[in-house]
């Protein structure tokens, strides 16, 4: 939710932590800070707002030292505003600290700390946090921090400065992510990695309940209820630091959306034999008897991967014949859902760190479920604590609004499909060859669409000024159109709703006016006919219709205003090729109405707190 950056080496501190914070600025944006220790006393600068504001006030007057910790926020307890921005410190400044998190019992310390004479400036649940560690410092630091966590409920990333240790960087974390940085004679901690990959490519993961002391010169990890001093392994990580940056690309959404035939390509790669036509997944090792174990699979994700956990639904029941339910995670978490040995839980997130997705990841286990997770983050908290974990390979994603992490999920899922199939015998070995190479030929059909998106970009032009709009469609291709619709809500803030086709007239069809757009989906053969028919229904109220459909299905300009074409495909596949153009819908209308396409209002990038 928010981005945590600290620093303690030579460098120049303000630099290194603005343009951390800038790497950050995905996991919130809406008010930033840093706090600096000078040798002396501890200086902090933050405002509301985005970093350029931040920037100007460093112009007039900036800051120099050897420690700091820095902050961008995305709001949850308090509006945004120079004060409840982060870091947040004691009357007296001697410990200025920055939080990713909720501290759920807040209200219940911050009046006691009232109670005691302390005044806070912030609605912040985060400040109590400085005030607590200047009520119970007593010249040991380590202690102090095992005392402050004592009273802390909740979820916490914390980097903390204290003015009496000025070559010491704390860091502490319980349910919200936090690496730490080892390079020369310098040391970092980041809520992500993409962060400090200026500096160096070495990386401690902290765990929940641990805690970190940096120096310069050496970094020391720590069981935070005992003080038990731990070892681990340094992650090195072997991806670059240009596939986190723009690379020419005007927005991370259109790099990422270009990415995506690579980024499928790497998530086959030594999954497939290509000549048998087979899938393997080394990091699975199931039997066929435990495979039949499974009499259902629950899949649970939020958001987008919620939608590609729809395909899954189809892929695998269609496969194996295996039933399968999907959930939303808030909601899963909070039902008493029928989920036990017998079940195979499936959690997909990109981030690995959504806090909804990872209380039903822990709720299935302790209902005795085998845990299977879909991630894009090594290292992340739901790629730890799965029982099995299939990584997609999209490399970092930016932008808000995910593209590359939903079509790797989507294949992910048809290659897990194929993979169960092939042991459980559900499908012929002609129907399996068919399918893995439709899968192979997806990311050149999909390096063809990209090539014209010319046509999809007028078409923005033209519905950028709409009230709402409607995506609609039947089987697989509903389950795109959700994708779409949330897709061009997220980053248009054009109202949309996604319809089951036949399901319009059961009520939406009454909002169906003239000019209103359409975008309707015509990729399942065997339901094409029935679209025809509900997209005569639209039309016969008047409604703009967009019709997306595969190359050599069928002419529907007879029936539509608009087409768009998508190579020819297995109908199973489609939904591959047929997200592209509503991505690229989503992303045009966004320019064409001015709005910030990679940092979209109200949102952030990983949503760890519930
Ligand atoms: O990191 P996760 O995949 O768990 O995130 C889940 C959702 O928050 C995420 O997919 C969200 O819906 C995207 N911003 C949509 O583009």
């Amino acid at each position: 939710m928010c981005g945590i950056i600290g620093y303690i080496g030579e460098k120049d501190i303000q630099k290194v932590l603005t343009t951390g914070l800038k790497k950050l600025e995905y996991r919130g944006y809406d008010s930033v800070g840093i706090a600096v220790h000078n040798g002396d006393s501890v200086q902090v600068n933050k405002s509301k707002g985005r970093l350029e504001e931040l920037h100007q006030q460093l112009d007039q007057h900036s800051f120099s030292g050897m420690l700091g910790i820095g902050h961008t926020r995305w709001a949850t307890h308090g509006h945004p505003s120079d004060e409840n921005s982060h870091p947040h410190t004691d009357a007296n400044k001697d410990f200025a600290i920055v939080h990713n998190g909720i501290i759920e019992n807040y209200l219940e310390i911050k009046r006691e700390l009232i109670e005691k004479g302390y005044t806070f400036s912030s609605e912040t649940d985060s400040e109590v946090i400085s005030h607590l560690f200047y009520h119970l410092y007593d010249g040991d630091m380590v202690a102090t921090i095992q005392q402050v966590v004592k009273r802390l409920k909740g979820a916490y990333a914390l980097g903390i400065v204290s003015e009496h240790e000025p070559d010491r960087l704390y860091a502490v974390r319980e349910a919200s992510p936090l690496i730490i940085g080892t390079g020369e004679e310098e040391a970092l901690i980041s809520s992500d990695i993409p962060a400090v990959l200026d500096h160096t490519r070495d990386i401690y993961i902290l765990e929940d309940g641990e805690m970190a002391i940096l120096t310069k010169d050496d970094i020391t990890l720590l069981q935070t209820s005992t003080g038990e001093q731990l070892s681990r392994d340094i992650f090195r990580v072997d991806w670059d630091v240009e596939q986190a940056e723009k690379n020419g690309y005007d927005h991370f959404m259109l790099k990422e959306i270009h990415e995506q035939p690579e980024a499928l390509k790497k998530t086959t790669a030594g999954r497939v034999n290509q000549e048998r036509k087979t899938v393997k997944f080394d990091e699975l090792q199931w039997s066929r008897d435990r495979i039949e174990q499974w009499d259902k699979v629950t899949i649970v994700a939020c958001g987008t991967a919620y939608h590609a956990g729809l395909i899954g639904k189809h892929v695998i029941e269609e496969l194996t014949r295996i039933p399968v339910d999907v959930e939303v995670a808030s909601e899963f978490r909070y039902r008493r859902p029928i989920v036990n040995e017998k079940t195979l839980v499936i959690v997909i997130s990109q981030s690995g760190e959504t806090a909804d997705t990872l209380a039903a990841l822990r709720q299935s286990q302790h209902l005795g479920a085998n845990v299977l997770a879909i991630t894009n983050v090594v290292g992340s908290s739901i790629a730890r604590e799965a029982d099995e974990v299939i990584l997609t390979m999209a490399g970092p994603e930016i932008a808000v609004a995910s593209t590359k992490a939903y079509t790797t999920q989507v294949l992910s899922f048809y290659l897990l499909g194929i993979y169960l199939a092939q042991i459980k015998q559900t499908i012929t070995e002609d129907y399996r060859q068919q399918l893995l190479q439709s899968i192979l030929d997806i990311p050149n059909q999909m390096e063809e669409l990209l090539e014209h998106s010319a046509a999809l970009r007028r078409y923005s032009e033209s519905i950028k000024d709409a009230s709402s709009l409607f995506f609609i469609g039947r089987g697989l291709d509903h389950a795109v159109a959700l994708e779409g619709s949330l897709k061009l809500k997220e980053i248009s803030y054009i109202h949309s709703e996604a319809y089951a086709a036949g399901e319009l007239k059961h009520g939406t069809l009454a909002l169906i006016e003239e000019g209103t757009p359409i975008i309707a989906l015509i990729t399942q053969e065997e339901v094409s006919e029935k679209m025809m028919g509900n997209i005569k229904e639209v039309k016969a109220r008047g409604a703009q219709v967009l019709g997306v459909s595969m190359q050599g299905n069928m002419d529907i300009l007879e029936y539509v205003d608009d087409g768009c074409y998508i190579p020819e495909s297995l109908s199973l596949v489609t939904p591959l090729l047929t997200v592209v153009p509503l991505q690229l819908i989503s992303y045009y209308t966004s320019l064409a109405l001015g709005n910030d396409v990679d940092k979209p209002r109200n949102l952030a990038k990983s949503v760890t707190v519930e």
